[in-house]
């Protein structure tokens, strides 16, 4: 999928030729520094994108349809129920001027399941459920009235409350401390144990992404650079791009490299993307190739690809 945004003056080319597959009851990572194109990534799926967002190719299946020809009214009956967003601000998934019981109330299904006072019973056992105490007399308090932690708790209650085939989380611990984060990160694999959804956790913390992924996307400049189990990816990183990010030692990211490190070197202009490996500006390996010929995608281990001239294709045995 490639996707550009107008702004007047030449298109920006946000993503290119990104392809991904969420296995059911899977988490998927994605990372990659600030600006890379993961929450766009994230709102096309929702189809939530901003109007001057154009999907220039590609298709988003969900159920054997193609998201993006759904109607709006279709959409409305997926969007929050069968595929849910969680964002880095809590206030942002949350409503400020309904209470949190009465904004869980509207996200379960018309009919389903019957009267208010059953609708109101199982958005408290939710709520109790993610941690938060006395649950049946916060339903009436408003989102301000919580903290951060809690509020996050809230939010992903709320993601969950129709257990939904995929949870995107995008940035969902970036604005919390590490005690929260770690409480957080459980809480996502729980559910997902309980549930069986899908997860696509979307972070630009490497340590996080580490503990709770089974599979992980790196998105550089709005393409996948490399993607593959995650063992793979943190002991054998096939792309110069990954490798800065993990740095040496993989068993001391969450300690010493909390944040993706500083790499040398400007994101090129994806208004005139460059010839070439969209990296080779800031790759110390670029040679004459790297920068006049975009490489493909080389299979270097078992579902881990890398998209460098210089990744070790597998060696056929
Ligand atoms: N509505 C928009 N119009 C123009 N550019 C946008 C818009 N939304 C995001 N961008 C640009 O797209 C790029 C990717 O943004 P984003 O998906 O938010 O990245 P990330 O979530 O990885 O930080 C950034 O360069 C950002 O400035
Ligand atoms: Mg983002």
């Amino acid at each position: 999928m490639s996707i550009d945004f107008d702004t007047g003056r030449a298109p920006v080319h946000v993503l290119r030729d990104i392809s991904l597959t969420v296995p059911a009851g899977e988490i998927v990572g994605i990372v990659g520094e600030s600006g890379s194109g993961k929450s766009t990534l994230a709102l096309a799926i929702m189809r939530l994108l901003s109007g001057n967002a154009r999907v220039t190719a590609g298709r988003i299946i969900f159920d054997d349809k193609d998201i993006l020809k759904l109607t709006e009214d279709a959409m409305r009956e997926i969007r929050g129920r069968r595929i849910a967003m969680v964002f880095q601000d809590p206030m942002t998934s949350l409503n400020p001027v309904r209470s949190i019981g009465r904004q869980m109330l509207d996200i379960q299904r018309h009919g389903a399941d019957g009267n208010t006072a059953s609708k109101r019973s199982k958005a408290a056992a939710v709520l109790k459920r993610v941690g938060i105490p006395d649950a049946d007399q916060q339903l009436d308090n408003y989102a301000f009235q919580f903290s951060g932690g809690m509020r996050q708790r809230i939010a992903i209650a709320m993601g969950m409350i129709e257990k939904p085939e995929i949870l995107i989380a995008d940035e969902v611990t970036t604005a919390l401390d590490v005690t929260l984060e770690a409480q957080i990160l459980h809480l996502l694999r729980e559910l997902r144990d309980e549930i069986g959804c899908a997860i696509l956790f979307i972070s630009h913390n490497l340590g996080a992404v580490a503990e709770l992924c089974d599979r992980v996307l790196v998105l550089y400049a709005g393409e996948v650079v490399e993607q593959g189990p995650i063992t793979d990816i943190f002991y054998r990183p096939q792309h110069p791009y990954s490798r800065a990010l993990i740095a040496c030692d993989p068993a001391r990211i969450s300690e010493v490299t909390r944040d993706l490190p500083v790499i040398a070197g400007e994101v090129p202009n994806l208004a005139a993307i460059p010839r070439g490996c969209i990296f080779s500006p800031r790759c110390t390996l670029a040679s004459d190739l790297c920068h006049r010929e975009a490489p493909a995608m080389f299979e270097v281990g078992n579902g881990h690809f890398a998209r460098c001239h210089f990744a070790e294709a597998v060696a056929p045995r």
